[in-house]
């Protein structure tokens, strides 16, 4: 980006294909996040990533059943649930680690979520080397050091409070299916409904079986209606030429678009707000949430949401909710709208749901879209770990298993521990290992004091001047050689059965050919 002194025609050349390239790119990937072809192809990720599993599956059988030791509370037994859990398959360890714990005593109370809090000693103490390969008798796991951490409270329990939501989305069946524990983490038990649009149901290729999907759902305590989509066709718009569009079943943005009927269907006198999402947004906690939008008025037309976080996308597709950061409609601005739904899919220029929504709002109504801090459309690619060690807090997470990854259900379980504190952060004396919780822990070779830690780590593709508007400052991004990072990868414990709760964060090894590689692994122990 920096050609100032080096302005020869080539060069500036290479700048114009540059910036080309990352509108067609853009451009591409947006309407194709939209499309079913492209929900297919991400699927088979989303199938196979390892974060997706809840479930402590233990790989290899303890070798004495009869001796096995389930008890919850004893973490230091042979083969007991800690052991397993290290062994497990989803987590894929090399044989041979090096390991260390510490057990943390949460001391929840008022906190400046802001501050990067000091502790005085290292992070990572008492490292062993475990081998998991063996019998898992002789696998002792070293003494786990106590570390006492201020955080926020809790949040209170979700048992059916938001009854004043309605969520909806439109997908695949299998991008549906496959969403399930994802979703599970922020609505299971909270009373707000769900309305899901099956947008591949009536394809002539597959039977599905849509009862089924919303009876898994039902039994992950979510009061979800799972239907056929009502419009069998895409409707014929303006913009397009000939019949290019009539496709059937009807795109899944136009069925995106039109959830707003769903939901008004399926809203009570309790509804407040109609939330459209997309199939991968990602809200940490409902609690934080709900708060956003009771600033806001539910008894008058209201349009909430977020903006891109890229410029490039801002001036592609204008001043509008970006679907994927979630977008929220009081319930008289949807009784606005709906008398016109079809007819704003006839007239849309824009193909995505959130482009007809925009394009809806501006030709029926006089709201104008409110933005709600910490909502985001995270369009962001490659390593996202400047923002998540930012200390920057998020309502909503998007784009994490497709743009880049991140375990996010598993990342955001810390909530329940205590609340705010998902990606709370501390800075350790003596190893320059900063803690940012749920998503990693970094080693910083040369210091950590040296590093400005306010501002956002340029580790994403491109991060220049068009992310300014959200994520500036920024600083530079480190290499490997100064920066040695465990990524969160999985937890355990149900909190709300009062066990303990683990966080695995894992630095792998290069898999090479002719070498054995040895997983460096920090395990944090919750006290609940
Ligand atoms: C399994 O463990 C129990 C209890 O530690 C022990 O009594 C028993 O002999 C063991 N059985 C085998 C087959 O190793
Ligand atoms: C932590 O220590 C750093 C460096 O010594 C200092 O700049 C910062 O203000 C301290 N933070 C708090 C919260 O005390
Ligand atoms: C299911 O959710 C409701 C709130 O919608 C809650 O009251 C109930 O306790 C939950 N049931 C279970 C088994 O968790």
């Amino acid at each position: 980006m920096m050609l100032a002194h080096q302005c020869s025609a080539r060069a500036y050349l290479a700048t114009f294909v540059t910036i080309f390239l990352i509108i067609l790119f853009l451009t591409a990937n947006r309407l194709h996040h939209r499309s079913p072809a492209l929900a297919h192809l991400t699927e088979g990720k989303a199938a196979s990533d390892p974060s997706q599993h809840n479930i402590d599956r233990p790989s290899k059988p303890p070798p004495n059943e009869s001796s096995k030791s389930d008890d919850e509370d004893s973490i230091d037994g042979p083969c007991n649930r800690a052991v397993r859990f290290l062994r497990s398959d989803d987590l894929g360890l090399s044989n041979t680690i090096q390991y260390s714990r510490r057990c943390i005593r949460p001391i929840h109370g008022d906190v400046d979520r802001e501050e990067v809090a000091n502790v005085s000693s290292p992070l990572i103490t008492g490292t062993t080397v475990l081998d998991l390969d063996g019998d898992c008798n002789r696998i002792a796991l070293p003494p786990c050091e106590p570390l006492t951490l201020h955080v926020p409270p809790a949040y209170p329990p979700q048992q059916g409070q938001y009854g004043h939501l309605i969520f909806g989305v439109a997908s695949s069946h299998d991008r549906l299916r496959d969403a399930l524990p994802v979703f599970s983490h922020w609505l299971s038990g909270s009373g707000a409904q769900l309305v899901a649009v099956v947008s591949d149901a009536d394809s002539p290729d597959h039977t599905y079986d849509i009862a089924a999907l919303e009876a898994s759902y039902r039994k992950h305590n979510i009061s979800a209606t799972i239907v056929r989509p009502r419009l069998k066709e895409s409707l014929p718009r303006v913009d397009t030429p000939d019949d290019a569009e009539l496709s059937r079943p009807a795109a899944v943005e136009q069925l995106h678009f039109l959830l707003i009927e769903d939901m008004l269907d399926a809203a009570t006198p309790q509804t407040q707000w109609l939330g459209v999402l997309d199939d991968d947004t990602f809200f940490p906690a409902l609690h934080p949430l709900a708060l956003a939008l009771g600033q806001h008025d539910h008894t008058r037309p209201r349009w909430l949401g977020a903006l891109a976080d890229n410029w490039v996308s801002m001036k592609i597709w204008g001043f509008m909710a970006y679907g994927g950061a979630g977008t929220f409609l009081s319930v008289p601005l949807a009784g606005q709208l709906r008398p016109h739904l079809r007819d704003c899919v006839r007239q849309s220029k824009i193909v995505s749901g959130d482009g007809m929504l925009k394009e809806c709002v501006y030709a029926h109504t006089t709201t104008k879209l409110t933005l709600v801090e910490g909502l985001h459309q995270h369009d962001i690619m490659g390593d996202p770990s400047g923002f998540f060690e930012s200390g920057r807090k998020t309502l909503s997470i998007h784009h994490w298993k497709s743009w880049y990854h991140a375990p996010v259900a598993q990342m955001a379980a810390v909530a329940r521990v205590c609340g705010d504190c998902f990606l709370q952060r501390w800075r350790f004396a003596g190893d320059d290992a900063l803690l940012a919780n749920g998503y990693s822990i970094s080693v910083y070779r040369e210091g950590v004091d040296k590093l400005e830690l306010d501002r956002v780590e340029a580790t994403f593709r491109d991060p220049d001047a068009k992310f300014d508007f959200v994520y500036a400052p920024f600083r530079p991004k480190l290499g490997p050689d100064k920066k040695k990072s465990f990524r969160l990868e999985k937890v355990d414990g149900d909190v709300e059965r009062g066990e303990r709760f683990r966080q695995v964060y894992v630095h792998r090894a290069p898999r090479e050919e002719g070498s054995e590689p040895v997983d460096e692994v920090v395990e944090l122990v919750w006290e609940v």
